[in-house]
């Protein structure tokens, strides 16, 4: 999911860098970017460890008023997207896109244009609030 909404922000000419939580170990990882886009699949009710790491992370780095947006798979509840989303808004106090996207499984009819969509959707909220 996360290489396809990247595709969708590259289409809408934003420079992406995707990245793994699992590599995010330390807060100078988070910096140096204008909008962050967090996901995780849903286990047992929750988001994954990793994901829940970096939410952390980013709490302690002012990043107030960047873009924002959330994503993840799911098989039935599907909670992670809207608690990375609502952690996001309150504790980071991001500036997020209307919604979280929760997707099923990529392999679902219209899945992988939704991600798409979904990233393009972000790059033209970033693209509107960079001023060069
Ligand atoms: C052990 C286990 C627990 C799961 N718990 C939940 C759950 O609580 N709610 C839910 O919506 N999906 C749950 N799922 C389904 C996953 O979210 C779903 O398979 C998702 O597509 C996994 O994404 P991934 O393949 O990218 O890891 C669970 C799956 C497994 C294997």
């Amino acid at each position: 999911m996360a290489r396809y909404i990247a595709e969708g922000l590259k289409a809408s000419g934003v420079d992406v860098n995707v990245a793994n939580a699992t590599d995010i170990q330390k807060e100078q990882d988070l910096l140096g970017y204008d909008g962050y886009v967090f996901g995780s699949a849903t286990y047992h009710g929750q988001m994954m460890p990793a994901m829940k790491t970096v939410l952390f992370l980013a709490a302690n780095l002012g990043l107030e008023g960047k873009i924002g947006a959330s994503f993840g798979a799911f098989g039935w509840s599907g909670e992670a997207p809207d608690r990375i989303y609502e952690t996001m808004r309150h504790i980071l106090r991001l500036d997020m896109v209307h919604n979280p996207l929760s997707l099923k499984s990529l392999l679902s009819e219209g899945a992988r244009e939704k991600a798409h969509e979904y990233g393009r959707a972000i790059g033209r909220k970033l693209v509107g609030t960079i001023v060069e």
